[in-house]
């Protein structure tokens, strides 16, 4: 950040975060060390790191359903205290009620939003207009989703990743300012979470959504994200703390979004192999001076 440069120019602050969970031996374990981060309006940001360093810990706190535990996190200059409709999220393991079918399940938040119960009641022609409307957008997704003719059905009828996709489309339609996304493409096979990759960029383009995006796949989070966060808790530094920290902040090269050939040059092999060793090989251990910061923002 530079001197000119308040909060107020950034969507989001995380400035020296640190979370740290009871054990149940007694004692604190601390997950986050000191994050700093600054996020403009509009990225695209792909989080990996290994499993267990506090990913979905630090998207539950920008969720806001999670406090950290020292630091302060800022959204538009102002702290987070709870869920908003501002901000969406799609969990690690899919969510949708059981009760509802795909298309009720889609547009759940769409009405709850525009209609109290009464109001259901005392407008109900405009009700149910407006629920056609939800229905067709919900349809459209659908579509763009190749789940067209999954509309009517209840979630016990499809497989994992369908459910995957419609737990996103549910997301995803609320068009919230911040959409975090926790591992979301885990459950598809190859051909599916390739698709569903154009498929958030195109989204990405149309809405200019705030996205996290957290993936163990780091082809796909080089692909996806215009900048890569690298969480570890692989690291040396001289006063021997605990917790991860961010060790790599970059953006990722090759423009954004990338034509899809861009995986297959020099370039893309060479951030990987970094980003394989300086995060998440628990053999190679880089000191706090060496992190690759090299984001403006960082
Ligand atoms: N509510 C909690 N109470 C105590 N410990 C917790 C709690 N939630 C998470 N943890 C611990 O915090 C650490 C980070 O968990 P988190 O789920 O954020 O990791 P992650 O990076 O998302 O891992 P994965 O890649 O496996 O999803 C883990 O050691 C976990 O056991
Ligand atoms: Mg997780």
């Amino acid at each position: 950040m530079t001197d000119s440069e308040t909060s107020q120019d950034y969507l989001l602050t995380l400035d020296d975060v640190t979370k740290r969970y009871p054990m149940k031996t007694g004692g604190e374990k601390t997950i986050l060390n000191n994050i700093d981060l600054r996020v403009r309006q509009g990225e695209f940001i792909s989080v990996v790191g290994p499993s267990g360093c506090g990913k979905s810990t630090m998207l539950r706190m920008i969720l806001g359903s999670e406090q950290p535990t020292t630091g302060s996190l800022l959204i538009d200059g102002k702290p987070v205290d709870g869920p908003s409709r501002e901000r969406g999220i799609v969990f690690q393991k899919y969510s949708l009620f059981p009760h509802l079918t795909v298309l009720e399940n889609i547009i759940f938040g769409l009405d709850l939003e525009e209609f109290s119960l009464i109001g259901r009641v005392v407008g109900y022609p405009r009700y149910r207009k407006r629920k056609r409307e939800f229905a067709e957008r919900a349809q459209a997704y659908l579509e763009r989703m190749q789940l067209a003719e999954a509309g009517h059905k209840f979630p016990h009828e499809l497989s994992g990743g369908m459910r995957q996709r419609v737990a996103i489309a549910q997301a995803a339609i609320m068009e919230p300012r911040i959409l975090l996304m926790d591992e979301p493409f885990g459950a598809l096979d190859d051909s599916t979470r390739q698709e569903m990759q154009l498929f958030m960029l195109e989204l990405w383009e149309k809405t200019r959504m705030t996205i996290f995006f957290v993936t163990h796949d780091l082809e796909e989070a080089l692909f996806i994200g215009s900048r890569i966060l690298v969480l570890s808790q692989y690291y040396v530094s001289d006063t021997g703390v605990e917790g991860a920290k961010i060790v790599t902040d970059k953006e990722v090269p090759g423009g954004h979004p990338k034509p899809a050939d861009y995986k297959y040059t020099a370039e893309f092999g060479e951030l990987l192999g970094q980003i394989r060793r300086d995060g998440l090989d628990p053999e190679v251990r880089q000191h706090v001076k060496d992190f690759d910061l090299s984001h403006r923002d960082a």
